[in-house]
């Protein structure tokens, strides 16, 4: 049995991709499959925390104890994490939103023109950790950066600009860490300025991981 040692927290999560429609049968979307962050919120729940798990589409099923909202868009995502955040003391963003949409979804599918090439327009979603930044308050706040290149750098800079107590960076061009499989390889930065690199291990155990070291300094920053 895992130590009770979240009970009287309430943890939010996000996990998942998010399908940003095209037409009725076309979405774009990313390789998220949402293992990362359903493990955080098992291990969450496990702790003896109450979890709120807001999920884009995937093939996992929900870990006992969690409560599940479900979303696609991250329009959707969006209006679901501002529902349930303003009660939590945690949130941990998982989740690959997609920064942008189809600025026009059609109501019929796309047919083929006679052109090689066809465009699409795309409009900005709302930055949803970036505005929970903006709240911060007590809560300690988590960001998840995915990055191809320069991760402390792009990192840094996602903690900063969206006001971060933590951010995981992974760097997606290492064996291990990233999308769909069952590890992962991270770096964590916090807003001190600190950087702690981790070996590569199983998501469910860089979940726990990640909530001793969430819990440690989420009780320095209430007494700060
Ligand atoms: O789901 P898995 O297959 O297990 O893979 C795990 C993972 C690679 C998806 C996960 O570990 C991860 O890195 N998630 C964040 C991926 C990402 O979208 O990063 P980003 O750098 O684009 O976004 C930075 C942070 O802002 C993230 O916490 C994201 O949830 C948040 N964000 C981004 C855009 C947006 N419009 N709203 C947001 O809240």
């Amino acid at each position: 049995l895992a130590p009770q040692d979240l009970t009287g927290e309430t943890v939010l999560v996000t996990a998942g991709p998010t399908r940003e429609e095209l037409d009725p049968m076309r979405f774009l979307s990313n390789h998220s499959s949402g293992k990362m962050g359903y493990a955080i919120a098992r291990a969450a729940a496990d702790r003896g925390a109450r979890v709120r798990l807001v999920a884009g589409p995937t093939a996992l099923s929900t870990p006992r104890g969690v409560e599940l909202r479900q979303v696609v868009s991250a329009r959707e995502m969006h209006a679901a994490v501002m529902d349930l955040a303003s009660d939590c003391s945690i949130v941990v963003k998982a989740a690959a939103v997609a920064d942008y949409r189809p600025a026009c979804r059609q109501d019929q599918k796309i047919k083929k023109g006679g052109e090689s090439t066809l465009s699409l327009e795309l409009q900005r979603n709302p930055d949803i950790l970036a505005e929970l930044g903006q709240l911060q308050g007590e809560r300690f706040l988590v960001g998840f950066a995915a990055e191809t290149e320069q991760l402390l750098e792009n990192a840094r800079r996602k903690l900063q600009d969206k006001n971060l107590d933590l951010i995981v960076a992974n760097d997606l061009t290492a064996e291990g860490a990233g999308f769909a499989g069952d590890t992962n390889v991270v770096r964590l930065i916090y807003r001190n300025g600190d950087v702690e690199d981790l070996p590569q291990m199983s998501k469910d155990q860089l979940a726990h991981s990640l909530l001793d070291r969430i819990r440690s300094r989420l009780h320095g920053k209430e007494e700060a």
